[in-house]
């Protein structure tokens, strides 16, 4: 009798932990799982994101990589219903009203650098970056993903190359000259749940040579 019941307790505990082993997830299967399933969302309930979630959407973007690590960006976070509304430029950015929290990712189209093989002691020069718009990508879709992992919705919009849009946003949030905004990331609760799109297509793929 005593035997069956061991029996019985170690069916029991593998059962669990075989249960347990499937549930958890891996790292990397949530940081995928998080990829492949974020989408854009465009319509948002009026709950305010919190001081500390808006935190970690900058500090995921900030985490981006950049040429040089020259870290080209700065970032305008609009709350104010009155100034969301006057950023609303079109029928494509109308969401700009909708969303409790936009992130403005701007870039510096200069940076200070000293001229090359310069003396320790040389002051630095001032030059085009070439790569800003490219580094402020990177912390566009970090931001993307952060939102996702948080349980909100968001959406890339562009703001540069379009001086239709950029010269909006300029002049309403006062943004210096060299300083351009890249994109504008509406921010809050998903109002809608649209599925993912399956972008997977090995047809893309070339190995070794195209
Ligand atoms: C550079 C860039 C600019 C975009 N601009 C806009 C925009 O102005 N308005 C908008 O609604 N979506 C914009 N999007 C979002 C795309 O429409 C969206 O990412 C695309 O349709 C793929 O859908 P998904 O994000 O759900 O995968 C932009 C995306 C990128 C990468």
């Amino acid at each position: 009798m005593k035997k069956i019941l061991y029996v019985a307790l170690a069916l029991v505990l593998t059962a669990f932990c075989l249960m347990a082993c499937s549930n958890s997830s891996t790292p990397e299967k949530s940081v995928m799982d998080n990829i492949l399933t974020r989408t854009s969302i465009r319509h948002y309930t009026d709950q305010p994101l919190s001081e500390a979630q808006i935190e970690t959407l900058l500090r995921a973007g900030m985490a981006a990589p950049s040429a040089m690590n020259v870290q080209p960006w700065s970032f305008v976070v609009v709350t104010d219903t009155a100034v969301r509304a006057k950023l609303v430029s079109s029928r494509v950015n109308r969401m700009y009203a909708e969303a409790p929290c936009l992130i403005v990712v701007c870039g510096d189209e200069v940076m200070l650098r000293k001229p090359h093989d310069a003396p320790a002691d040389a002051p630095l020069e001032a030059r085009p970056n070439d790569n800003w718009s490219i580094d402020c990508s990177a912390v566009t879709e970090n931001i993307l993903l952060a939102a996702h992992a948080l349980g909100l919705g968001a959406v890339w919009t562009a703001c540069w190359p379009y001086p239709e849009r950029y010269g909006v946003v300029k002049e309403v949030l006062g943004i210096p000259e060299n300083v351009m905004p890249l994109s504008v990331i509406p921010v809050g609760y998903p109002a809608e749940d649209p599925a993912p799109k399956d972008k997977w297509k090995p047809e893309k793929i070339h190995h070794n040579l195209w």
